[in-house]
């Protein structure tokens, strides 16, 4: 399986994102789109883009009762997304709904549970959550909580994924944000691994966002990372 860099189109307006998009040229680098710009282009922004030809992952991260997200999955899945995300804290009978709506629609986006956002920290997990157990055990849970219940696969830390691997299967997909260049800004994430690191844990794909939009050259910082994706060791 090819592993990808999604880029996190976290822009304010559709316009950016289409502006940054053409610094490509004809390339068409995969892309994720967010609360941002969905609330922003909606769906006819997603279709514009599926249109071009880009690979999507579609990142509104579901959490609500099963029959809900069960009819928001489905409604998503009339479009060609590759990914889509739920809270793996909705629990298994959210998830497995989530699931359905995606077998059951034209397209079968696969279906990915966030475990603990790459923003959380072990306070915040023990103090605001009142979660009674380490980050890693938490993570650990909940993957598998995801892969019984059907989900494709995670999203998790870089540091997370021998563990996620190990109790599920090595097919089940780990999808890794919170990356960011040797030495540079972690901004509001808290867990960072670099794209080198993210190959050697066996991540299957990345998702970068300010490190590639921000960036002074963003095609020479995707392509950075792509390198490291392919095993050549960049920081
Ligand atoms: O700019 P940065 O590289 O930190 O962006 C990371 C992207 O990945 C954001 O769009 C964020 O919403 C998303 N994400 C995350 N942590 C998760 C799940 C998704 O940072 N656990």
């Amino acid at each position: 399986m090819e592993k990808k860099c999604y880029i996190a189109l976290d822009f304010v307006t559709t316009e950016e994102a289409i502006d940054f998009l053409d610094l490509f040229h004809d390339d068409l680098p995969p892309v994720k789109i967010g609360m941002s710009l969905f609330y922003r282009g909606g769906l006819g922004f997603v279709e514009e883009l599926c249109q071009k030809g880009y690979d999507i992952f579609l990142d509104l991260k579901s959490h609500d009762i099963p029959n809900t997200v069960y009819l928001g999955v489905s409604q998503l899945s009339q479009f060609p997304i590759d990914l889509l995300t739920v809270h793996a804290l909705g629990g298994s009978d959210m998830i497995k709904a989530a699931v359905s709506g995606s077998k059951e629609a034209p397209y079968h986006p696969k279906i990915l549970a966030i475990t603990q956002l790459t923003s959380t920290t072990q306070e915040q997990l023990t103090n605001e959550q009142g979660i009674n157990e380490s980050l890693n055990d938490s993570v650990s849970r909940l993957a598998k909580l995801a892969y019984s219940a059907g989900a494709d696969g995670t999203v998790s830390a870089v540091d997370e994924v021998p563990r996620i691997k190990a109790v599920t299967e090595k097919n089940f997909l780990c999808v890794t944000p919170g990356i960011r260049f040797e030495g540079g800004a972690h901004q509001d994430q808290k867990r960072v691994a670099t794209p080198a690191q993210a190959f050697k844990n066996g991540a299957d794909h990345l998702v970068v966002g300010r490190p590639i939009i921000h960036s002074e050259d963003p095609v020479s910082s995707y392509h950075q990372v792509i390198k490291c994706l392919e095993g050549v060791d960049y920081k």
